[in-house]
């Protein structure tokens, strides 16, 4: 599908504006769309416990859930000035379960795959096959690491 990459990262621009990032001073924008073209948004919300701050990347993937999009095909993350961010490890990890490997990340030499970005990543896959489904908790008794 096409991408309108002016689009998106007009809109992040946007909404970077509205950022709460009275600590770093760094406005963070993100936005999101997926394959009908339903596009959201998110910015970095920072709090006095800064280690409760909340990425761009955050507020975009619970827009994503709130808004019933599906997933993401193409993200753009800027700061303030509108010029690509690229996304902390964290938040490779969430835009990775928000779209898949294929998500494609704008960037100033073109469009990156979300994929190469976070090579290697630890996914629902992983999940399913190493738990034992998603009832997979290892009781105490059965768990070595117990054993004094
Ligand atoms: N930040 C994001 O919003 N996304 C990223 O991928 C990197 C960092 C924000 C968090 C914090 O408010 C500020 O940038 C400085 O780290």
């Amino acid at each position: 599908m096409d991408i309108d990459w002016a689009a998106l990262r007009a809109a992040a621009t946007a909404v970077a504006a509205r950022a709460h990032a009275p600590y770093s001073g760094l406005r963070v924008g993100a936005a999101g769309q997926d394959s009908d073209g339903t596009i959201v948004t998110g910015c970095n919300v920072e709090n006095a416990s800064y280690g409760l701050t909340l990425c761009a990347e955050c507020g975009l993937v619970s827009a994503q859930h709130a808004a019933g999009a599906g997933p993401l095909v193409a993200v753009s993350v800027v700061a303030g000035d509108g010029a690509p961010l690229i996304p902390c490890g964290r938040c490779r990890q969430l835009l990775l379960e928000a779209g898949g490997p294929e998500l494609l990340l704008d960037a100033d030499t073109g469009p990156q795959r979300i994929g190469d970005l976070l090579p290697g990543a630890f996914t629902a896959g992983d999940l399913a096959s190493r738990s034992g489904g998603s009832r997979g908790a290892v009781p105490p008794e059965s768990d070595s690491r117990h054993d004094a």
